[in-house]
């Protein structure tokens, strides 16, 4: 429960209403942890919740994550209600299963604006705290599909490749000041992500993708039999930031793990194949 500081740990957690982001809560909540956690629907958060949570240290906040003057406000809240903020987990997504030109402008911007719009309106509002008391941990949930990229997943991809970029160049830009920061790649977790609520598709369909239309009715099919437990996944994520430890990315899952390592075979491959030919379009070494 404690952190270095001896106090409960202070968390911001967005995306919590279902899946990872309220076992999270409900796990941080056991612990003794303060948790500020944002959503949509603060009714729908205290509704999943239920009685039996003790709710004196959550903080329901009903933010929409792509307006920059509501993130920051929930940050100041948070801020104002706890005393501090340590941990920060950007937890919030959903999937969106289309080929690349079945994709509309406006599913792009809608995926982006939560990805990577909203993202990074909370880790202004939040960096400049965890900065000044040099101290503090980033979670940035990710997925496999940040990693690697499958075809129907491309603007899903688009958007957590997105997210890895950034947060690869901020851990290395926050270690001084002391803040860790870990992005976390689950694999299939059986949590609401491929329900009809969750999972988006696109406004029209194109014949030539039949493929697609399979994989669509089979992600269906696969909601409550995915081989990831969000219970175990949330302890995983909890226990790795405890640790103030671990490596910058963590696969969650036997599934992640084994398409990353086959992501890593084929970059591997891919390198060696450009070995001799990449360095052929320097300029010739000077003197
Ligand atoms: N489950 C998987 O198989 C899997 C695999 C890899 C990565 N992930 C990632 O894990 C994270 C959590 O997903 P989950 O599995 O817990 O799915 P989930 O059960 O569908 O929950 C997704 C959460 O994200 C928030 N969210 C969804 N769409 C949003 C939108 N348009 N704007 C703002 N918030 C939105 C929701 O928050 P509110 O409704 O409370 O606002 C919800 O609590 C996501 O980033 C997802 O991409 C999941």
């Amino acid at each position: 429960m404690a952190s270095a500081t001896e106090r409960p740990a202070i968390w911001f957690v967005t995306g919590t209403s279902r899946g990872l982001g309220l076992e999270l809560v409900r796990q941080l909540l056991e612990r003794g942890d303060s948790v500020a956690a944002t959503t949509r629907s603060a009714e729908r958060l205290l509704a999943a919740l239920g009685d039996r949570a003790d709710t004196s240290r959550l903080l329901p906040l009903t933010v929409d994550l792509r307006d920059e003057a509501q993130v920051k406000q929930a940050v100041r809240e948070t801020v104002e209600r706890f005393g501090g903020l340590d941990r920060v987990v950007n937890n919030a997504g959903y999937g969106f299963l289309a080929a690349v030109e079945e994709t509309g402008d406006r599913d792009v911007r809608d995926m982006l604006d939560v990805q990577i719009i909203g993202v990074w309106n909370v880790l202004r509002a939040a960096l400049p705290i965890l900065r000044e008391q040099r101290g503090g941990h980033v979670v940035n949930v990710s997925s496999i599909l940040g990693l690697t990229a499958v075809p129907g997943w491309a603007l899903y991809s688009a958007g957590k490749f997105a997210l890895e970029g950034l947060s690869e160049a901020l851990a290395a830009e926050v270690a001084d000041f002391g803040i860790k920061v870990t992005i976390v790649e689950p694999g299939y977790f059986r949590t609401d992500f491929l329900s009809q609520d969750s999972l988006a598709l696109p406004a029209d369909t194109s014949a030539h993708y039949p493929a697609i239309r399979e994989m669509v009715a089979d992600h269906l099919k696969l909601q409550g039999s995915q081989l990831g437990d969000p219970v175990k996944g949330a302890e995983a994520i909890i226990g790795q930031v405890e640790s103030g430890d671990g490596p910058l990315r963590q696969l969650l899952g036997s599934d992640a793990h084994a398409y990353a390592t086959a992501k890593v075979g084929a970059l591997q491959s891919n390198l060696d194949a450009t070995a001799s030919s990449a360095p052929a379009t320097d300029f010739p070494a000077a003197g």
